[in-house]
């Protein structure tokens, strides 16, 4: 290790790919490194990124299908984003004090309190979206008091990988390896039976309320894009109600726009007691998270001048996050995003089930809403397994989604167009593209998905090793 180097800025800018690795195997994550040179993605690196574009250093174009995870709803780099953190930073704004009311934190909770049906009308801000679901879980336990502070979640869950958030998580791999919160139960989801079994076996004797203060879902599952039955969330709504036990609704990934409804719970008509947001929130540019609870949720808990305090955060409403989710949430207004996105929704959908027709031995599954769709590969032949393992470090999670790799990889290398795998998603590739997406674009993604999947296995897998081994 030379330790010895100090950078600047603009030392950053010309880091060559070979340093960049190093000093992130050096003093960062090893074994992140190798994930991505698993992919062929180690050495590239972007010099720009605009609308939905992603310009790489050797001046390739790329078309960006994954939306950044769920964050980029407005694209890269929206004009209108940029222009008001200029704005924001040329005016020397204050952008930190905890001395004074914020008109940002003020005018951004009133947006949202407008935004979202009945009376959730508070608001807490932070910057990710496990602090913001960790947020609501103390929101919840405050409410009801420590004698029933047990938490329900369901077994397709991922909410963060906090402690508190990670115990809620069922698809948190790595909750093994931790002291998991104590007094969180699950149940299947999309099973309202199931939970009413739960209330009611947690009602003590003569007490009709059991010792849960809250039900944490999403109303689709975005990780690895599963619905539940319809009529669930409506279900689970009146449950709730009955038993008195607060719902929080995790929107951090399907939230503002991406199912085609501003939140993914609003295709049930329901208002929960607490939401969670996150990721497009910020405009693709703001670290920028939050909860928002119905006003009868929030006084009780934190209503008082003694307890106004009890749950914040240091960088909770810096004036230029907070500037950025307004101009975000006035984009989407302005733009029409939201049908936007229900309408290129529409058409994705019908673009993918194509595809699936043609591919049936290829593809199990094409499922989502709006702009958020999956394409669940079946695995490839043992055969392109053995091949793949061959070159892959002992007990490479890779090997679990093998077939969404390879696709992945191809996608990327050979068509330009970057889409979404996630490790925990078993061979689902996603497509979450920003909500400004054209049908031209939507053509050629789906079109570089027809070529790749026309190759098959055995050849996709040699292009996957060819790449590996030549690097
Ligand atoms: C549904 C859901 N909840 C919570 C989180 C956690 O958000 P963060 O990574 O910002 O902590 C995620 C992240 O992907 C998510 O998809």
């Amino acid at each position: 290790m030379d330790k010895t180097r100090w950078y600047k800025l603009e030392d950053v800018e010309r880091l060559s790919a070979e340093e960049k690795i190093r000093l992130t195997q050096e003093y960062v994550n090893c074994g992140m490194v190798k994930l991505f040179g698993l992919l062929g993605l180690d050495k590239i690196w972007a010099s720009s990124a605009e609308g939905m574009y992603i310009t790489l250093s050797d001046g390739r174009r790329i078309l960006d299908m994954s939306g950044g995870n769920g964050v980029l709803g407005l694209g890269h780099n929206h004009p209108r984003i940029l222009k008001a953190r200029i704005k924001i930073a040329q005016e020397k704004r204050l952008e930190f004090c905890k001395a004074f009311i914020s008109p940002y934190v003020a005018a951004l909770a009133a947006n949202l309190a407008s935004l979202l049906p009945g009376d959730l009308e508070y608001s807490f801000f932070c910057n990710s979206g496990a602090e913001a679901v960790e947020g609501a879980l103390k929101l919840a336990e405050k409410h009801h008091g420590l004698s029933r502070s047990g938490l329900v979640y369901t077994d397709q869950s991922f909410h963060g990988k906090s402690h508190a958030a990670m115990s809620v998580s069922s698809l948190d791999d790595s909750r093994k390896n931790f002291k998991l919160l104590e007094r969180c139960y699950q149940v299947p989801y999309g099973d309202a039976g199931a939970l009413e079994q739960l209330f009611i076996q947690h009602c003590k004797k003569g007490n009709d309320k059991p010792d849960l203060c809250a039900f944490i879902v999403e109303a689709i599952h975005g990780t690895r894009i599963i619905f539940p039955p319809a009529g669930y969330l409506r279900k689970v709504r009146e449950l709730c109600t009955r038993y008195d036990v607060l719902l929080i609704m995790d929107e951090i990934y399907t939230g503002f726009g991406h199912t085609g409804y501003w939140f993914a719970f609003q295709a049930e008509e329901i208002i929960p007691d607490i939401v969670c947001y996150s990721k497009t929130f910020g405009g693709g540019k703001a670290s920028i998270a939050g909860y928002t609870a119905r006003a009868p949720v929030f006084l009780k808990a934190y209503g008082n001048t003694g307890e106004a305090l009890m749950h914040s955060s240091t960088f909770s409403g810096m004036s230029e996050e907070c500037a950025t989710a307004i101009e975000a949430l006035n984009i989407f207004k302005d733009e029409h995003l939201i049908d936007r996105a229900h309408d290129s929704g529409e058409y994705l959908k019908q673009q993918l089930r194509n595809l699936q027709k043609k591919y049936p031995e290829r593809i199990n599954d094409v499922r989502g809403r709006g702009l958020l769709w999956g394409v669940e590969l079946k695995p490839p032949m043992e055969q392109v397994e053995q091949l793949v393992a061959q070159i892959l470090p002992d007990k490479s999670p890779i090997l679990s989604t093998l077939a969404g790799a390879i696709v992945l990889a191809e996608l990327f290398h050979t068509h330009n167009v970057l889409a979404y795998l996630g490790f925990t998603r078993r061979n689902l590739i996603v497509f979450s593209p920003a909500l400004i997406v054209d049908k031209k674009e939507l053509d050629r993604a789906v079109g570089a998905l027809d070529a790749t999947l026309s190759l098959g296995w055995l050849s996709l897998g040699r292009s996957f090793i060819a790449r590996k081994v030549l690097k």
